[in-house]
């Protein structure tokens, strides 16, 4: 797949698209006599977030104002293909449009993201779903005025989906970001691990590193801009730089930013045992700035899974890493992914991830059954388990891992932690939310006599010390002592 790096003059011709579209809306608001709206509906990780973010950028540039909506102007599904139910959740939730549509005849639909590369998908979606007006894949993201405006102009289905991997600088792109004090900097696209169940590789194309300089450029605007937290993405992070030549490595470019002056937590995503080097851990635990907690997932405590999988460590290596992490950073969290009823998966294999598991006590999972995804390689493979096995063992897994999560809540109680505040709480108005920096979630009131007169929406952003006075099973509990910032 040839890997083609974005031109200034190319981005002029999106310049050109979005200027045109904007005097299309801006005509449409007109008629109305309203402002047009846009919804976009993400699905899937963060790196998918991150693309949202941007197709928003480039949505409001154009006018279009956000709304929670779902009947927006202009909707956008942004879609996940990782499991099998993330499909269905596309196609269950797409059916509505087709009578919305009718009663808003200049509604336009655009369905983007990983399940955008599956050609059965998209066929789908024109037998079933033809008042679609716009599919493309993730790898044209930056392109989406110029395909937009295609689909206006010619009133039919624009499908552009294609093999190239494109290299686009980011800071060309206009990002609305979703929250006040987060940023999410995509460092690196794709990814060439080809683990053996994993759509990924197919959806997302061959790794593509940032320029160094690019990302550090940006790093410093946000801190300029006032962002507190950065959230350095990848599907691979470690292996960040091999692409470039090798001069510049994960380790540089996180000690890098973490010398930017201005962050209060940097964080990253996803880091793959088989990379990830002791010097990383080494400068997370140098640097104030930086999270002290790790995202590595094991997938299986079975080195004969874990061979099947393509993954490329053993369950030793994987130790070695995780007892490195704890006896350095001895206050941080580990948190994991974890894959259970691989194809071939014994009650033994099985066993050895329970084991791994207690042995790491992971203060944080994300556990799943193993789904088959077409064009993978295990969707080949003898010896598929069957759904009740794979749902006894994940019910096992389960328990065993939530009694560690709710553990490693309790072990917080009595100390007083640095939260960074991310707003009001879904459950009650007086009660905030926010993350440790080992990334614990944490709910907490704030005492009347610290006569705090902002609201919780301003208080988003601001770093406040907390007492931990309980542990629930998925977070913990805590009374604002004071704010950092004031
Ligand atoms: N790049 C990251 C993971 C991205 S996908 C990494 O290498 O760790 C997020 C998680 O989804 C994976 O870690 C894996 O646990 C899970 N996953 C991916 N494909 C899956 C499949 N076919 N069935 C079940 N879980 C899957
Ligand atoms: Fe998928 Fe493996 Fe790549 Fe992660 S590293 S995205 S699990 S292929
Ligand atoms: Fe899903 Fe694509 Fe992310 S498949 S998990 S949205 S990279």
């Amino acid at each position: 797949m040839p890997i083609i790096k974005v031109t200034e003059e190319d981005f002029k011709k999106v310049d050109l698209a979005v200027s045109r579209l904007t005097e299309y809306f801006n005509a449409g608001a007109m008629e109305l006599r309203r402002p047009l709206t846009y919804h976009i509906k993400t699905y899937g990780c963060q790196l998918n977030e991150s693309d949202s973010e941007k197709i928003a950028g480039y949505l409001e540039e154009m006018g279009l104002v956000e709304t929670d909506d779902d009947k927006a102007d202009v909707v956008f599904f942004n879609t996940c293909s990782i499991r099998e139910n993330a499909d269905d959740r596309l196609f269950g939730n797409l059916g509505v449009y087709k009578s919305l549509k009718k009663q808003n005849r200049k509604m336009i639909i655009a369905v983007c993201g990983c399940m955008m590369k599956v050609q059965k998908n998209i066929d789908k979606i024109k037998k079933s779903y033809p008042f679609v007006d716009l599919i493309f894949d993730p790898q044209q993201l930056h392109l989406m005025p110029i395909l937009l405006l295609k689909s206006l102009d010619t009133r039919k289905l624009a499908v552009e989906v294609e093999d190239i991997d494109y290299i686009a600088d980011d800071n060309r792109m206009h990002v609305a970001r979703k929250r006040r004090f987060r940023a999410l900097v995509p460092i690196m696209y794709g990814c060439n691990n080809f683990c053996t169940y994993c759509i990924v590789p197919f959806s997302r194309g061959r790794e593509r590193s940032r320029d160094f300089d690019e990302i550090i450029s940006q790093m410093k605007s946000l801190a300029k801009e006032g962002y507190k937290e950065v959230m350095l993405l990848g599907q691979n992070v470690n292996s960040y730089g091999k692409d470039l030549g090798g001069d510049k490595t994960f380790p540089d470019l996180l000690e890098a930013c973490a010398k930017i002056e201005g962050f209060s937590r940097i964080r990253f995503m996803t880091s793959h045992p088989k990379d990830l080097s002791d010097k990383v851990i080494d400068i997370m635990a140098r640097y104030d700035s930086i999270e002290t907690h790790l995202h590595l997932p094991c997938q299986s405590g079975s080195d004969s899974v874990l061979k099947r999988m393509n993954r490329h460590y053993t369950r030793e290596q994987f130790l070695r890493t995780a007892h490195l992490f704890r006896e350095k950073i001895p206050e941080g969290s580990i948190s994991t992914d974890i894959i259970v009823g691989f194809p071939g998966e014994t009650e033994e294999d099985f066993e050895d991830t329970l084991s791994l598991v207690k042995e790491c006590r992971f203060d944080s999972a994300f556990t799943f059954q193993y789904s088959k995804r077409p064009g993978t390689k295990a969707a080949e493979f003898e010896d598929q388990i069957p759904q009740e096995v794979v749902t006894e063992r994940f019910n096992r897994l389960l328990e065993i891992q939530n009694a560690l999560v709710f553990e490693s809540n309790k072990n917080l109680v009595g100390k007083t932690m640095e939260v960074l505040i991310e707003g009001q709480s879904g459950t009650a108005a007086d009660i905030l939310t926010g993350r440790t920096k080992c990334n614990h979630l944490v709910n907490f009131t704030i005492p009347s006599e610290l006569n705090i007169t902002k609201t919780s929406d301003e208080l988003e952003g601001y770093l406040g010390m907390v007492r931990i006075t309980a542990a629930k099973p998925y977070s913990v509990e805590g009374i604002l002592e004071c704010l950092k910032d004031e």
